[in-house]
């Protein structure tokens, strides 16, 4: 079993338990004894079984057990303590034990909550905060019934009430804010990037593209979507001029996986002010990266980019040969954009295929009709790619990988999630069953290049209830806090920084650090044994464990965030600094 599985079986068993107690509970209450005990019984089956799945996901990591061990076991070892032996005695006044079975209910309740309202770390205030909400519900349930709540037990209450308040809630206390992130006019530019060789200018705008026969209001640049392609090669300085025509929230340009200077990585609040209608901002970087990126706005990116401010960042090491095209996959208002067409390619010419993932979710990719290899991921190339024949790839948020083969005499079909999105021919469409390409084990090893870590981080991902703005809101969650609550990464200018990043919430967390590209080490605990792999999206699933480690080599603040864009606005963002 996964460990991502055993999370959501310990959540299905505790929601078992809670409704077995609180249900039997009731029964009790109106006297329907049969119901009471076998709601009970179950109650009770559940709430030990949950021992299993507990210390299954502790082996698995301490992130993923740690606020279950801590308040979610020791509130179940009191309801069964509480409610089992009463409920074998087989009591004369099923109404005798409803007191009991509702405090089962919920003490494991309260430790459910904590699972899901705050996750990782557990801290004894919010236990003791569990702890202070069973009694009173327990006591009010008590007085409800018509009964008088014993001294002891009061007083209990209220002692562990206090010590509640007194220790914190860990919820309302404030944590290490984020410093005020300054709001550079491109006075951290880097080195002088040089004279421009290539100049863009790109404008944002509203605009009604149409897609698959209906129009739609998109926000566009240059009133296409995707935005026009950028092309450059190595060596180039590129120049390009935003304008924002009339998107009144703002526009920015970020260039998704370029390493680019801090004061032209496009992220408002942090290197720049987002560029309101009537503005301007100029971008200057040099092409010494090769490879296939995006650029998108990064002002309300979430809204932004699924609405259509994106296009595609091509550097080539040499003007191409063959043919090489760009293939970005993208959601309109729910429908997916028409990919670009795609001349017939005589045989025997090379053909690399750029497949980029502008979307906020991964996209599965199957390239049918011939072998192939991949020859690059986010934008770096492979060592020693072999070939491939009917295998998928699974192309994360953000993500991109090249594909390469040599035009056979037969057609060829790419397909997306299923659907077609290019073919040179009739091709079957049965790509349904075959193995998903794993990265980390695709490709020739070569040893990591440091064999130090000057610094680690653990982000643990999860969800967890926002106290802090104005609103409480169920937010995307780094260690338990929300954006803009996540205290910054800080490093020193030549650190080697390692990430371990957990998931333990049940869906997918495309993460994504600006201004880098880190190593995978390993996942799971198993290290990486293909080809060096240096991402900048890399998908983390429910229950997994990723190391990764990169050289700290490019000053300034840089966000590092989920790429699922609507989790990074729901509090999924954080800031990596230099000191
Ligand atoms: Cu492509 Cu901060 O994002
Ligand atoms: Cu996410």
């Amino acid at each position: 079993m996964t460990t991502g599985s055993l999370l959501a079986a310990d959540l299905v068993i505790a929601v078992l338990a809670v409704a077995g107690w609180l249900g039997g509970g009731a029964a009790s209450v109106v006297g329907r004894r049969p119901l009471a005990r076998g709601l009970a019984a179950v109650a009770l089956l559940a709430t030990l079984g949950r021992a299993i799945t507990i210390v299954a996901l502790a082996r698995a990591g301490w992130w993923f057990a740690a606020e279950k061990v801590l308040v979610a076991a020791p509130l179940s070892l009191a309801a069964v303590v509480v409610a089992g032996p009463r409920l074998l005695r087989t009591p004369g006044d099923i109404r005798s034990v409803a007191v009991p079975l509702l405090f089962a209910g919920y003490a494991v309740g309260g430790g459910l909550l904590v699972t899901v309202l705050h996750g990782y770390p557990a801290s004894a205030g919010v236990g003791l905060l569990a702890l202070a909400g069973v009694l009173a519900a327990t006591m009010v349930t008590w007085r409800v019934l018509g009964a008088q709540p014993s001294r002891t037990v009061s007083r209990a209450a209220l002692a562990v009430a206090v010590a509640a308040l007194v220790t914190g809630t860990g919820l309302t206390v404030p944590r290490d804010v984020a410093p005020d992130v300054p709001h550079a006019h491109g006075h951290r530019d880097g080195p002088p990037a040089g004279e421009p060789t290539k100049r863009f200018t790109l404008t944002a705008g509203t605009a009604t593209v149409n897609v698959g026969g209906r129009d739609e209001a998109v926000w566009a640049f240059d009133g296409q979507v995707p935005g026009p392609e950028l092309t450059a090669t190595v060596g180039d300085v590129l120049e390009v001029t935003l304008r924002n025509r009339d998107i009144a929230r703002g526009v920015t340009l970020h260039w998704h996986g370029y390493d680019v200077p801090n004061g032209q990585d496009g992220v408002p609040g942090v290197t720049q002010a987002a560029v309101l209608p009537g503005e301007e901002f100029v971008y200057r970087f040099r092409a010494d990266q090769a490879g296939t990126y995006w650029y998108h706005t990064h002002a309300v990116s979430d809204v932004g980019v699924r609405r259509g401010l994106y296009g595609v960042l091509v550097v080539r090491p040499a003007p191409a040969t063959g043919v090489d095209v760009t293939v970005p996959v993208h959601t309109l208002s729910g429908l997916p954009l028409p990919a670009p067409r795609v001349e017939p390619v005589a045989a025997g010419v090379p053909v690399r295929l750029r497949l980029v993932n502008t979307d906020s979710t991964t996209h599965r990719y199957a390239l049918a009709g011939t072998p192939f290899r991949v020859a690059a991921i986010d934008g770096s190339d492979l060592r020693g790619p072999t070939s491939l024949v009917d295998t998928a790839v699974l192309i994360p948020a953000g993500g991109r990988y090249d594909l390469v083969f040599t035009a056979p005499a037969t057609p060829v079909a790419l397909f997306v999630d299923g659907r077609a999105v290019y073919s040179t021919g009739p091709v079957s469409r049965e790509t349904g069953a075959w193995p998903v390409l794993d990265p980390l084990a695709y490709g020739v090893a070569s040893p990591v290049p440091w064999s130090r870590i000057d610094r680690e981080f653990t982000l643990v991902l999860d969800r967890g209830l926002d106290l802090r703005g104005l609103l409480p809101r169920y937010a995307h969650t780094v260690n338990g806090a929300a954006d803009p609550d996540i205290p910054p990464q800080v490093v020193r200018l030549g650190d080697i920084v390692g990430f371990t990043i957990v998931n333990r919430s049940p869906v997918v967390h495309p993460w994504h650090l600006h201004g880098h590209h880190v190593l995978v080490l390993s996942r799971n605990g198993r290290a990486a044994t293909g080809s060096p792999l240096w991402l900048d999206s890399f998908d983390v699933r429910p229950g997994e464990v990723w190391t990764v480690a990169f050289r700290a080599d490019n000053p300034g603040m840089w966000a590092n965030h989920c790429h699922n864009l609507a989790h990074a606005d729901d509090g999924m963002t954080l800031h990596l600094t230099y000191s």
